[in-house]
């Protein structure tokens, strides 16, 4: 069954924790980005952790092979579940990450940033890009190739990614709305029933949750839309 990682963005350590515990034993999983990292480090991870709490530390690393192989092992020690990585960090850098993490975190690999536009890519690429799908399966390929676990997809990418790169990775998904509901600053959205359709393992979920007047019930709706979507996926 699809899981929901719940994002914890735009709050400081205290805070995160004091929601963490507002949602009690609803939330089983959460992401800890670059943002609340920053602010709070590894000590936030490991407060999750004695709480029994599972952690996707969504650092996004690009750097030389030997820097992202240490960050690796260090988020290793940590105890987290899954951990981000640029995939256009290259096959050196990747397959680094995948040795350095021996198995102990599954590596996510991000292809391009949503926030992205097309005139973007051509400027960070120094060429014409015809095709951002071109782009991202390239890169999800070199990422499955490179022994990524998995990958992270918009929902507009999420089936065909599943599609192209088979059952046996993971596709991690942001972007998931209630239905009806206002879709912030997510250029694409999906509802979970949606997201599961289209092969998603993974739900990241973050301003539903946690900027809603009451968490509990906006994850609990959510997980309910999880386990619905799942009893009646094919
Ligand atoms: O929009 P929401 O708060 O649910 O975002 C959850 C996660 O989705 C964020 O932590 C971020 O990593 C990711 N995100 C994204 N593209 C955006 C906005 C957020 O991939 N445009």
């Amino acid at each position: 069954m699809a899981e929901i990682i719940v994002a914890l963005d735009g709050v400081s350590g205290r805070e995160a924790l004091d929601l963490v515990d507002r949602i009690g034993e609803v939330g089983s999983f959460y992401k800890i980005g670059l943002d609340l990292f920053t602010r709070a480090g590894p000590a936030v991870v490991r407060d999750l952790r004695e709480r029994g709490k599972r952690v996707f530390l969504d650092l996004k690393l690009h750097d030389i092979p030997s820097t992202v192989a240490g960050a690796v092992n260090g988020a290793a020690e940590l105890d987290i579940d899954l951990l981000t990585v640029h995939a256009s960090g290259g096959p050196g850098m990747l397959t680094a990450a995948r040795d350095a993490s021996g198995g102990r975190v599954r590596l996510v690999a991000v292809t391009l940033l949503t926030s992205l536009s097309p005139d973007e890519v051509d400027v960070v690429w120094g060429r014409d890009i015809f095709s951002i799908r071109d782009e991202v399966a390239r890169l999800g390929e070199l990422a499955r190739d490179t022994g990524m676990d998995g990958v992270w997809a918009s929902p507009l990418e999420t089936s065909w990614l599943r599609r192209s790169l088979g059952n046996d990775f993971l596709v991690v998904t942001p972007g998931i709305r209630h239905a009806g509901k206002d879709q912030g600053d997510q250029k694409w959205v999906a509802t979970p029933a949606e997201a599961i359709a289209a092969g998603a393992d993974y739900l990241v979920i973050g301003r539903p949750v946690t900027q809603a007047t009451d968490p509990t019930a906006s994850l609990k709706e959510l997980a309910a839309e999880v386990a619905r979507a799942t009893a009646t996926a094919p």
